[in-house]
């Protein structure tokens, strides 16, 4: 099967088009020089020669994503344009979303079909792309994940290590979420193209949860760094946009432990 993939050279594609490949796809590797998904007619050429899409491509600065009209350009009308392709072309899209899209308010972990509110723009238009891939197609996996790490592309994982040598480091502890290895997330979403479930919204985290704080604190263990990192609240590290309290999601054991994910992650880093 021929499997295109948007967003090929971040830091999901750039792990999710080898473990395809290895799953037996003729991968399609898009990144923007191939095509730019705001550009419906450029993303047709490419998208004709698929029989399923996963639209990793995205506007991913959350910060800047406040003031930046690129945010809603290709996360919402983008993902509207690679729906109605895909719907034109009756082929399934998986479409990657994220625990933004909810605002953290409910006291248990957030299932799939829990009511949606973001609080921010970069969430707010992730929703916008979620509501376009309902709406046209009609074979499609939403799935949202967390917290993402990898060794392709800038993440908290490396910004904790490079911050080590500081004299203190203090990391927010009153955000709690789901740490997740674009591994992990890239042998959830070959799973869930194998298996074929029914179509719908699923949650692809790591499994447990952790907050920023306690992410960190792990880190420096499994590094065996010896840091000192203090706790600190939201309200003392401000940043441009609004971060659900909660963003545990249920991920029904689509993925492991988040601890375990990050021990391999981290020897494989200093192998
Ligand atoms: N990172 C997280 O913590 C996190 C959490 C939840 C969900 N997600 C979702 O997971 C997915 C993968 O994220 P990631 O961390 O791998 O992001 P990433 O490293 O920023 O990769 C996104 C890719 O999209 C490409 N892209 C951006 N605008 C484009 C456009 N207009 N046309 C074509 N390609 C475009 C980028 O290309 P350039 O490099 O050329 O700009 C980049 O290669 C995204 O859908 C994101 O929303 C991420």
């Amino acid at each position: 099967m021929k499997v295109l993939v948007t967003g090929a050279h971040g830091m999901l594609g750039k792990d999710l088009c080898p473990v395809l490949d290895d799953c037996g796809y003729d991968v399609i590797e898009c990144g923007r020089s191939e095509f730019d998904v705001t550009d419906y007619d450029a993303a047709k050429k490419y998208i004709e020669r698929a029989e399923l899409v996963v639209h990793c491509a995205a506007y991913t600065n959350v910060d800047k994503a406040e003031e930046d009209p690129l945010n809603e350009a290709v996360n919402a009308k983008g993902t509207e344009n690679i729906a109605k392709l895909c719907a034109e072309l009756d082929i399934p899209l998986v479409y990657v979303s994220t625990d933004y899209v909810f605002d953290g308010t409910k006291k248990t972990p957030y299932l799939p079909d829990d009511s949606t509110n973001p609080l921010n723009a970069y969430g707010l238009a992730k929703l916008h792309g979620e509501e376009a891939v309902q709406k046209y197609c009609k074979k499609y996996y939403i799935t949202r994940t967390s917290w993402l790490y990898g060794h392709h592309g800038k993440n908290f994982v490396e910004t904790m290590i490079a911050l080590a040598d500081k004299p203190e480091i203090r990391v927010v502890n009153d955000q709690t979420g789901c740490p997740t290895w674009t591994v992990d997330l890239s042998n959830a979403i070959a799973d869930l193209i194998e298996e074929a479930p029914e179509y719908g919204i699923y949650h692809l985290c790591g499994g447990g949860h952790t907050t920023w704080y306690g992410f960190a604190k792990e880190i420096f263990k499994l590094c065996g760094l010896n840091v000192n990192l203090n706790p600190c609240t939201t309200e003392e590290f401000p940043r441009p946009a609004k971060r659900p309290a909660n963003s545990i999601m249920d991920n029904q054991g689509r993925c492991r432990d988040w601890k375990k994910a990050l021990k391999d992650y981290i020897e494989l880093r200093i192998e």
